[in-house]
């Protein structure tokens, strides 16, 4: 561990450490520390009050932005079942389900327009070869000057480098389809974006558009 994750970590919330301490044992992919710290810094700094986050899991990043201030509520969709019925679990743990509303269903699916916008943020971090898909359907709700942020731009690094040509034939694939992601998301009119590495790699976009 470096010498900056060992001493931010020694600051972290305890309640998260637990959560993702169990996502570390499960194996449920959840947002990096790094990347945790950026979006509540990201919240604080634009006065964010209202999220919509596209892909719960356990809850763990939800749960990490809503502690930033009471004030916060958080829209979060999930499709898969055990990860709805931990994610219930964790904020309810947490004290968290006035601020926290979980839908649970397909985001690709869900009639977006049943969701009361505008929101202050839109965090994407779902399934990464649909990211274009979530942005395109999602980002409309965000108001404007909001904030649009998508994880895993990176992907475990497999994007630099030489990567491309490493993994099997499903990991290429993706690993195309998320380099297609980053160019669309940097072109995307209406929006001022970049690709920070910072994480997995996180593209912020300030939605410029009504
Ligand atoms: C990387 S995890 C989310 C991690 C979480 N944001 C965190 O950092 O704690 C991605 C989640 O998105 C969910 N997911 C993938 N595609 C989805 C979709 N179309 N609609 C809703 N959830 C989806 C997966 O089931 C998985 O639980």
């Amino acid at each position: 561990m470096s010498y900056l994750d060992d001493l931010n970590q020694k600051h972290d919330d305890t309640h998260l450490k637990t959560l993702s301490l169990y996502a570390k044992e499960n194996s449920v992919p959840i947002i990096t520390d790094e990347g945790r710290r950026f979006l509540s810094q990201m919240i604080r700094l634009n006065q964010v009050k209202r999220v919509l986050e596209i892909g719960t899991a356990i809850g763990y990043s939800a749960i990490a932005m809503a502690k930033n201030d009471p004030s916060i509520q958080i829209v979060t969709i999930e499709r898969d079942p055990s990860m709805q019925k931990k994610a219930k679990a964790s904020f309810k743990e947490a004290g968290l389900n006035h601020q926290i509303t979980l839908i649970e269903a397909d985001a690709l699916e869900y009639d977006e327009n049943a969701l009361k916008g505008p929101f202050d943020l839109l965090f994407i971090d779902a399934a990464k070869a649909q990211s274009e898909g979530f942005f395109e359907k999602y980002a409309p709700l965000v108001k404007k000057g909001g904030l649009v942020i998508t994880d895993n731009l990176l992907f475990h690094g497999l994007l630099e480098a030489d990567a491309p040509r490493s993994g099997n034939r499903n990991t290429r694939q993706l690993i195309k389809k998320i380099d297609h992601f980053n160019h669309w998301v940097l072109n995307r009119p209406g929006y001022d974006t970049q690709i920070y590495s910072i994480g997995d790699g996180m593209s912020l976009s300030i939605k410029r558009i009504d």
